[in-house]
Parts: structure tokens; sequence; C-alpha cells
């Protein structure tokens, strides 16, 4: 599809699903129980209203920064995702080039379903702007060679994400047929065909993909499997651990609170992301908007602090960012774009994403990402039905 359909987020999503077979598109779409989290998670940036400038005479507002010594061009990066490779035969590689394109990072998930080397491999002898996110349902055993493989193929910084102790319950997957541990049951698999036969331009696409890659030199070393990544429970010993092990970054994501942001700095961690998993995980946990405050509060002053989960718009980054974020991560966003459109549809969606950020500090009255503080929101806006 042409990329330049994608105007906005939410065009974007409802263009996925039109581009990829429904059980796909639930799976990206789709959060934990009752998906309640999943909508605190926008409700919360809609609940947060701008106190604008005037007559500010700007510039092009500045929309640089730096993380870990590497310059962004736009504080968006890719957050990790799992199954990629799925959604689109550019897959993770291609998320990859598009980060790169656009001037920011991408994290790949230990479960994209490509190993770290092969997707290393496919930037060529460029610049890299990876990281790589880890899971290791099998304890130190596995994570140690993951973490040196990673190193080995030039990962600049280490995420570990700490909300995967189990698989959230992710019902939609259910109703499509699978296990709560994902694996494909055999009434799933009649389904998925109807939905696949229904959607002729993607089972093209795959399969082309499929026949090209015949006898292709594997650079792969093996993966974390999808099914048996719902179940990384790592402790604060074992982020320690990993500090001690990797020479850059470490990052933890999925904290939700000051406490744990205490725990993640006091084991040594360089970053910290405020995330909920998209509400992938445990439904009902808070918005991430919401805890943002405390967690800055406790330990911005000694590292930066991220956040995902619910963001959608150039508004929303100005919203976080205002509260004391260093940067953010869209996952949905890119994923929907990648469905539609291949690594040119997640250029575009990052390109959506820097104008539409642009234009709010325009009207903001606002000269940069750098310039943002408490004092350009209107913390409790009269409240309007979502
Ligand atoms: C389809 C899908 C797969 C995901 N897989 C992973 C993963 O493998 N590892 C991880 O740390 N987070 C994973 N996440 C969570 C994202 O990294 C990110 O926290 C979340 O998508 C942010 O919320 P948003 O989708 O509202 O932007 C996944 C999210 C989605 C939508």
């Amino acid at each position: 599809m042409d990329p330049s359909r994608i105007t906005s987020v939410a065009e974007a999503r409802r263009l996925a699903a039109r581009s990829v077979p429904r059980a796909l598109f639930d799976y990206v779409d789709g959060a934990a129980d009752d998906e309640l989290t999943r909508a605190r998670n926008e409700a919360a940036f809609h609940a947060v209203g701008f106190r604008p400038r005037m007559a500010a005479s700007m510039g092009e507002p500045r929309l640089g920064t730096e993380l870990f010594g590497r310059s962004l061009s736009l504080p968006v990066l890719l957050a990790p995702c799992g199954l990629v490779t799925a959604l689109h035969p550019d897959g993770a590689a291609g998320v990859a080039r598009a980060a790169r394109s656009r001037g920011t990072v991408s994290v790949l998930s230990a479960v994209a379903g490509a190993s770290p080397e092969r997707v290393a491999a496919d930037l060529g002898s460029g610049d890299r702007p990876l990281w790589y996110q880890l899971y290791a349902p099998g304890g130190r055993a596995e994570w140690e060679p993951l973490l040196d493989r990673a190193a080995g193929a030039g990962y600049e910084a280490l995420m570990v994400t700490v909300d995967t102790p189990a698989l959230g319950n992710r019902e939609r997957d259910r109703r499509n047929g699978f296990s709560g541990s994902m694996k494909l049951r055999p009434r799933g698999a009649v389904r998925l065909a109807g939905q696949v036969a229904a959607r002729p331009g993607w089972a093209v696409r795959m399969g082309r993909a499929a026949l090209a890659a015949r006898g292709q030199q594997a650079t792969d070393g093996p993966t974390v499997g999808l099914v048996a990544a719902g179940g990384s429970p790592f402790t604060w010993d074992d982020i320690a651990a990993m500090v001690e092990r990797w020479e850059g970054p470490v990052v933890v994501k999925g904290v939700l609170g000051a406490a744990d942001a205490r725990r993640a700095l006091d084991a040594g961690v360089a970053g910290i992301v405020v995330s909920n998993h998209g509400g992938r995980q445990l439904d009902g946990a808070p918005a991430t908007l919401d805890v943002l405050p405390e967690v800055v509060a406790e330990v911005a002053r000694a590292v930066p602090v991220l956040l995902d989960s619910g963001v959608r718009r150039g508004s929303d980054v100005v919203k976080a960012m205002a509260m004391g974020a260093a940067a953010v991560l869209v996952g949905r966003p890119y994923l929907y774009a990648l469905a539609v459109a291949g690594t040119a549809g997640v250029e575009r969606l990052l390109d959506v994403l820097r104008s539409d950020l642009s234009r709010t500090l325009t009207l903001l009255g606002c000269p940069g990402v750098d310039e943002l503080g408490a004092e350009w929101l209107d913390p409790d806006p009269v409240a309007i039905a979502d």
C-alpha cells in the first residue's frame, strides 16, 4: 500500500486492519483482560492540556535530543516488539533501517523472530543505532550468551524488560485460537487459514519473501521463542549482574513507581522506561503518564527516564517530555505502519510524528523539546468525554 496514506496513527491502525490477517492484527492491537490499562494509557494523555504562549517569535522548533552519547533527530524510539517478522517481509531489519534513516534508534526484541546478528548484518557497515531487548526464560545460562552475542553484534544499549514474569492474558489471541502461551491450536489453524485467504496481498508478499530467502546463507544464531518468553522472571540481582557484564548502558523497561525506580538505580542501570507494556501485561496497572511524575522525582536527576504506552501523537510526546521524560517509545503505531507498507510505512509514521511534534511546539510557542517543563501544561483542563 502507498505509505503516504498513513496520515496519523489512527489511520495507520485502520489500514493495518485491512492489510494483515485478523489474528495478526489482534495480536498487535490487543491487550490484557478487559484492556482497561490500554484505554487508561491514552485517556491519561487526553486528560492533560496545554498552556500556550502567543507571539513567541521563533523559527523551526528544536526536536533533537541526546541519549547515552547518541544524537537523535527526534525523541521517539521504536519499542521492542515480538513477531515483527510476521507483519511484513521487511521485518525487524526493515524497522531498524527506518529508524536509522529517520535519525532514531530501534530496539530489537528477543522474540522479534530475527536474531541480533541478522538484523545488525542487514544494516550493513554503516551506522547501527540498535539496542537489544532481553527476555531469557532459561535464566542466567540463557541470558549470558544472548548478551554476549548482542554485544558482539554491536548493539549499543541493553534493555531488560521486567514486567513479563508471565505472559498477560490476551483474550483476543485466545478467541483467535491461540493458547495462553501463544501456541496455535488446531481450531485456530483452521480459522487462520480463512483469515489468510481474506488477505491475499499479505500472503503473496510473505510467500515471495520466504521463497527468496530459501538457500540463503544464515547469519542467524538461535533466538528466544515467543512461546517460551512468557515467563522471564528477572530479579534485581539479575539486573545488577547484567550491568556488570554489559559494557554499555543497561536500561530497565517496565517500571511503574518510585520504589522500583530506586531499586533499578541501586542495581546500577543507566536508564529507566516507565512502561506497562501497552496494557498487555497486568490489566489494572496504572497509566504510564500518571506515574511518570513520581519516577521522575525519584531518579531523573541521576538517569534519563523514558516512557511508552499510549503515545499516539506529537502532542503526547510533548506532554510526556514536559512531565520530565527524556524521550518516548512507540510500539503499536509503528507496527501498524509496518503492516501497511513495510520499511517505507515505518519511515512515513516517523515523519508524521515528527511534523506533529514540530507543529505542536510551534503552536505552543515553545522553541524546542529541551525547553519543555511543567509550565507548558494545564494539568487539570475541564474534562471532556473520551
Ligand atoms: C505486538 C507487540 C509485541 C510486543 N512485544 C514486546 C517484546 O517482545 N518485548 C518487550 O519488552 N515489549 C514488547 N511489547 C511492548 C512494547 O515494547 C511497548 O512497551 C508497548 O507497545 C508500548 O505501548 P504502545 O503500543 O501503546 O505504544 C510489545 C508490544 C506489542 C504491541
